[in-house]
């Protein structure tokens, strides 16, 4: 069977921002923000609080929280890796944040700085502290299906990763296919591994054409949190081979089509990709957006 509902976490701001070469002032980001809530969004990333050398497109994250609008009933989760960037997110009120760990050893070098086991030590503190103050810590898992330079990730080492983030004091994992290389069947053989579908979250990027396949084996093992991005615009800085993630209007197109619920209304996700992509300068990967548009 299918769930009846699913909560479709929008990334575009920020996975989606984190990877475009145009500069985009923090107005737009703003206005991109409550175009998003105003179509019915109910989980907005928004940015990061990441070392800003390392992810110049989000540097003005500060910025972006004292200008943007927040709409009730909206959640604004921001993505934290360590002490400091925490520090920086609750100077700003934010409410709820994500850490962001690898599965692979050559990953959380080259994304974290860190090696496999270490990440551990920078995280711990950072979800004790947010827990203490009231926050709600979701946790990312990267690399879980495959990885640029080490192939294919052992499921067992992606249950192992995910279960320490999770005994941190996570509310949520999200795995994440950093590289768009997994299949439906890998897709089910590891949420299996893992127990089951509790707490659990997946997180797609498009790029060999499986998101929306992978997404329908994840509902079908009981998944009811999906992670997408405006018009599938994306992909990590640090990932060779990183491209889009799944597109919303994509997951949303389908998800209608089968009867679930997502309280999101395509018409207006459908314009905002489209006033977004005039900004970035380049049309929306999307096949959904262009055939609406
Ligand atoms: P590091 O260089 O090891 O940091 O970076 P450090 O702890 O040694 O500190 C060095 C300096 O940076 C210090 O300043 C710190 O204060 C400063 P100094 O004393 O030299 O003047 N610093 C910071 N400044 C502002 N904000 C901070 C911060 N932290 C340190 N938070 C670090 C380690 C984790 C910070 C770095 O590796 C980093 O920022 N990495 C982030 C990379 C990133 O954002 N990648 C993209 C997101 S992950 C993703 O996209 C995947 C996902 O979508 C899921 C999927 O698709 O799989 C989530
Ligand atoms: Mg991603």
């Amino acid at each position: 069977g299918l769930p009846e509902r699913v909560t479709v976490y929008e990334v575009g701001p920020r996975d989606g921002l984190q990877n475009e070469s145009a500069v985009v002032p923090v107005e737009v980001k703003a206005e991109f923000v409550a175009r998003l809530a105003a179509a019915g969004h109910r989980v907005i990333e928004a940015t990061s609080f990441v070392h800003p050398k390392w992810v110049p497109q989000l540097a003005d994250a500060a910025e972006l929280l004292t200008s943007m609008e927040r709409a009730p009933g909206v959640r604004y989760p921001v993505l934290v890796p360590n002490e400091r960037g925490l520090d920086r997110a609750l100077e700003h009120g934010v409410t709820e944040i994500a850490i962001f760990g690898s599965a692979t050893e050559t990953f959380a070098a080259k994304n974290l700085n860190r090696t496999l086991d270490s990440q551990f030590e920078m995280f711990a503190p950072v979800v004790s502290r947010a827990l203490e103050h009231g926050l709600k810590v979701r946790a990312y898992v990267s690399m879980c299906f495959g990885d640029p330079w080490e192939g294919p990730t052992p499921v067992a080492q992606v249950v192992e990763v995910g279960r320490r983030l999770l005994d941190l004091g996570c509310y949520e994992l999200s795995l994440g296919d950093t590289i768009g290389v997994g299949t439906p069947g890998h897709v089910t053989a590891l949420i299996e591994a893992f127990g089951g579908p509790e707490k659990l979250a997946v997180h797609f990027h498009d790029t060999y054409g499986q998101a929306l396949a992978n997404t329908l084996a994840a509902l079908r093992a009981g998944v009811t949190v999906v992670d997408a991005s405006t018009g599938g615009i994306g992909g990590c800085p640090y990932a060779e081979s990183a491209t889009g993630n799944l597109a919303t209007e994509d997951l949303v197109w389908m998800l209608h089509g089968l009867g679930v619920e997502t309280g999101l209304d395509l018409n207006t996700l459908v314009e905002t990709s489209t006033w977004l992509a005039a900004r970035l300068g380049r049309p929306s990967p999307s096949r959904v957006v262009q055939a609406l548009s």
